[in-house]
């Protein structure tokens, strides 16, 4: 069992990773239970699996537990769900001390983040997180939210956790797909900033099955959270070195929005891709050592995914992409704005990025 402890001023909480962790979730969480009730909001998938240990744990210690089981999916996070997921909260007189534990993925961490965040001006809430993505980036960071129709994540706050759980038991009934896709935002942090660690990735993780090692996916969550806890200490609000979590995401989120999120791309496999791309493009404007390149597209070629949008189920052009791009977050002043490399391990914010270079680079590329 590892621990770290996220360091943030008057906000800091620890991540516990390790296997079987739900089924004594009593002895953790028992601290941060004040009312002896506790919501535990999960979706349908999740619950199949992971609801009851975690429940007769808590009944263990005397606690009420009331679920909450959503849909699953990306879809799940909006304004019609959160507004039934306050109301059946509402409806058992929570207060302030309340507890709501979030099962399951970034779908499931971000809406009820949102949800205590704004229940009675702000309630508790613990993050047990069941996938990768969840584990390495979603739980961490302290980022929620829910979609609009004007896009991903435009409605959200900040808000801590009191504890995150990692149980990596539970990454053994999630598809493999879905945990290669968070493995995409392990291999970032490597690439974003840690040379070593991608080296150490790339000598280990040599197919797809080597990631389901305990020991494995306890290492590379721990260093995963520490990075991200660093630079999420270093920037809670996103003022300047939180933007280098964006490494890949700007051509990646172009990749997500063509296919218009209907699941034949998932947010990581067009993070891997999309960090490809901006290793390349990082080569093709003569900012980054020629070679590095290669090396990131490799290392997922090894783990089977996909490194070319021209793998794609659909011909993506030019002024699509950058259409896309224009419509992401990472647009300051018109600007287009990148995470780009010097070097594997090494990376930077790129503000003034021309729409023309881009249209060249994107030529050989879609
Ligand atoms: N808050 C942040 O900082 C942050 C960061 C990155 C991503 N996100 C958000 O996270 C979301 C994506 O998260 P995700 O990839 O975890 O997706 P998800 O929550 O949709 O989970 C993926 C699928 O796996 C299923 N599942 C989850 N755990 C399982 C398990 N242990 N066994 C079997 N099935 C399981 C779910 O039911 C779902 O169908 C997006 O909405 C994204 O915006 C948030
Ligand atoms: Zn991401």
């Amino acid at each position: 069992m590892k621990k770290i402890k996220v360091n943030l001023e008057q906000n800091s909480y620890d991540i516990i990773i390790g296997s079987n962790l739900i089924t004594k979730f009593n002895e953790f969480s028992g601290g941060f239970i004040k009312d002896g009730k506790a919501f535990v909001i999960t979706d349908v998938q999740v619950a199949k699996h992971h609801l009851e240990p975690l429940k007769a744990s808590l009944e263990k210690s005397g606690i009420k537990v009331f679920p909450i089981i959503l849909p699953n999916g990306e879809s799940t996070k909006n304004f019609e769900k959160l507004e039934f997921l306050l109301s059946e909260i509402l409806s058992h007189q929570p207060e302030r001390k309340t507890m709501l534990i979030a099962l399951g993925g970034g779908v499931i961490g971000d809406i009820t983040g949102f949800a205590a965040s704004i229940l009675l001006r702000g309630v508790q809430f613990i993050q047990v997180p069941t996938t990768l993505l969840a584990m390495v980036d979603s739980s961490v960071g302290g980022k929620t939210g829910i979609n609009t129709k004007f896009g991903k994540n435009l409605i959200g706050s900040f808000y801590q956790p009191k504890l995150v759980l990692a149980d990596i038991e539970t990454l053994k009934t999630l598809p493999e797909r879905e945990v290669l896709a968070g493995y995409a935002e392990v291999a970032k942090y490597g690439l974003l900033g840690d040379e070593k660690f991608f080296n150490e990735l790339d000598s280990k993780i040599t197919s797809a099955a080597k990631i389901f090692d305990d020991e494995i996916l306890t290492y590379i969550i721990e260093k995963s959270c520490i990075a991200k806890s660093e630079i999420v200490s270093q920037d809670e609000k996103e003022g300047g070195v939180r933007a280098l979590l964006n490494l890949g995401h700007t051509f990646g989120h172009a990749l997500e929005a063509g296919l218009g999120y209907d699941g034949r791309i998932l947010h990581g496999e067009g993070v891997a891709m999309g960090m490809v791309l901006a290793f390349k493009f990082s080569e093709f404007l003569g900012l980054c050592e020629k070679g590095e390149a290669v090396k990131v597209e490799n290392h997922f070629k090894k783990l089977g995914m996909k490194t070319s949008v021209k793998e794609l189920p659909k011909k993506f052009t030019i002024d699509e992409m950058v259409g896309y791009m224009y419509q992401d977050k990472k647009v300051a002043d018109g600007k287009l704005v990148f995470i780009l490399a010097k070097r594997i391990g090494e990376t930077f914010i790129k503000k003034d990025v021309l729409e023309t270079d881009l249209r060249e680079f994107l030529k050989s590329e879609v």
